[in-house]
């Protein structure tokens, strides 16, 4: 089978990466791709979010199966596009990609599937937010509506912050925002795989979204990443299958909008149970890069028959039970203003410690002239017998990594290698 893999991060080179590794594919495309990806693979020239020119490359180079990595091409409607000419692919179409690219649509569809979240307000003017964070209290929750890769929230204590984050979000085109009511608890993502009636759960994973050591500092699209989640409890998976993704698949379905596709599931694991804090269509970033640094089942075909309503046909997955980490090395600046054009080096050698492999997020040029080009440069990746060792031999991986000014947290997976982390008894 021929892949084509619409993206240019790290999630999408590790997408490539366990794709090329897959026995069934004969080749894997990628449409931009990055330095990285094209050490594996066909990079092919053009915008990913144009459904036009994707079908266009879809057709002339008789791809099999495309795989969405970003949101942008799924909202843009690039997956209704490559199904109507007849070929797979793996990502929802632009109708029930509005799970992640409008959070009251998201808000809406959980309220009708009975799913638990946090209790929300959709605000369209200043005196509505004033009211619902009168309703909701501090810590504030302000989200923007639409999709603002990961920085359109705004958690806080300060009333002032909470409602200058809302005044600029409303002062956008159709702006529309979101109050929430806080959700206190460990969070954990769930990568659920739907065919659009069933659905098949990944293991999880735990995503650092704030820039700063202790998660202090503005969110960003994701600082870092372990997986699995090996304190939290056994029962979670299929809780959240119960009563968050099938649910969720099923109303899709209803609505004549069928979720084909990665329904990402951000929770809170509070005192009153699993809570959803987020939807997103597609694969998370940077968790994808440690999950599928531990699937052992052949990729392609595993969402080969997501893309095809064939996902009971599909024998259990295989893990590899020893944990990974992701270290994410950021350019100076980020989330800011990142700094681009600086060289990158180092790559092979951190390559050197053992169990770690290095995916390229923001970077262009190649080998000898690799520069970067966005604020997630590098996402390092480290398997290994115990997360405490995973986080040693990325972080020594990172430390042969030259990026002038670049910054990582230092934290990453710290908490839970010591035993920090537990889930709040439910009662
Ligand atoms: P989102 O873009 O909705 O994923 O939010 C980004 C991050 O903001 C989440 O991963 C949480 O860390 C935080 N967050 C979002 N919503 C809430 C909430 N209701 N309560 C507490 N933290 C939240
Ligand atoms: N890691 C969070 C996201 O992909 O949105």
């Amino acid at each position: 089978m021929v892949v084509l893999v619409l993206g240019s991060g790290a999630r999408e080179h590790a997408l490539v990466h366990s794709l090329t590794r897959d026995p069934s594919v004969d080749a894997v495309l990628a449409l931009p791709g990055n330095p990285g990806i094209a050490a594996l693979a066909r990079c092919l020239p053009g915008d990913p979010a144009d459904p036009r020119s994707v079908v266009e490359v879809v057709l002339a180079e008789g791809v099999d199966l495309v795989v969405v990595g970003p949101e942008a091409p799924l909202v843009a409607g690039v997956a209704d596009a490559v199904r109507a000419a007849g070929v797979d692919c793996f990502g929802p179409g632009a109708g029930a990609a509005r799970l992640e690219g409008s959070k009251a649509f998201a808000k809406e569809v959980m309220a009708a599937a009975g799913v638990p979240t946090a209790a929300a307000h959709v605000c369209t003017t200043l005196a509505q937010v004033e009211e619902a964070l009168d309703a909701t209290g501090a810590p504030y929750v302000v989200k923007e509506d639409g999709l603002a890769a990961g920085k359109g929230v705004v958690v806080t204590e300060d009333r002032g912050a909470a409602l200058q984050h809302a005044d600029a979000c409303l002062s956008r085109e159709g702006g529309t925002v979101v109050v929430e009511e806080h959700l206190d608890g460990p969070e954990v993502s769930l990568f659920c795989l739907s065919d659009g009636t069933d659905v098949v759960a990944l293991d999880p994973a735990q995503d650092f979204k704030r820039v700063g050591e202790g998660d202090t500092g503005p969110n960003t699209g994701g600082m870092g990443a372990y997986s699995p989640t090996a304190w939290a409890p056994a029962h979670l998976v299929p809780q959240v299958l119960d009563t968050v993704a099938r649910p969720t698949v099923v109303e899709m379905a209803r609505r004549g909008m069928p979720f084909v596709g990665l329904l990402y599931v951000g929770l809170a694991l509070t005192r009153s149970g699993p809570r959803v804090v987020e939807f997103n269509a597609r694969f998370g970033d940077p968790e994808t890069q440690v999950v599928l640094a531990r699937l052992r089942t052949p990729l392609a075909g595993v969402l080969r028959a997501a893309a095809r309503g064939e996902l009971t046909t599909l024998p259990p997955l295989e893990w590899d039970p020893r944990p990974s980490v992701n270290v994410v090395v950021a350019a100076e600046h980020y989330p800011s203003t990142p700094a681009t054009g600086d060289p990158v080096t180092g790559i092979d050698d951190a390559e050197q410690v053992p169990g770690v492999h290095v995916l390229h997020a923001g970077t262009r040029g190649g080998p000898g002239t690799l520069v970067s080009a966005g604020g997630r440069v590098l996402s390092v990746v480290a398997v290994a017998d115990d997360l405490a060792q995973a986080r040693e031999r990325a972080y020594e991986a990172v430390a042969r990594i030259g990026l002038r000014g670049s910054h990582t947290r230092p934290d990453i997976a710290l908490a839970a290698a010591e035993g920090r982390v537990t889930a709040p008894e439910e009662g």
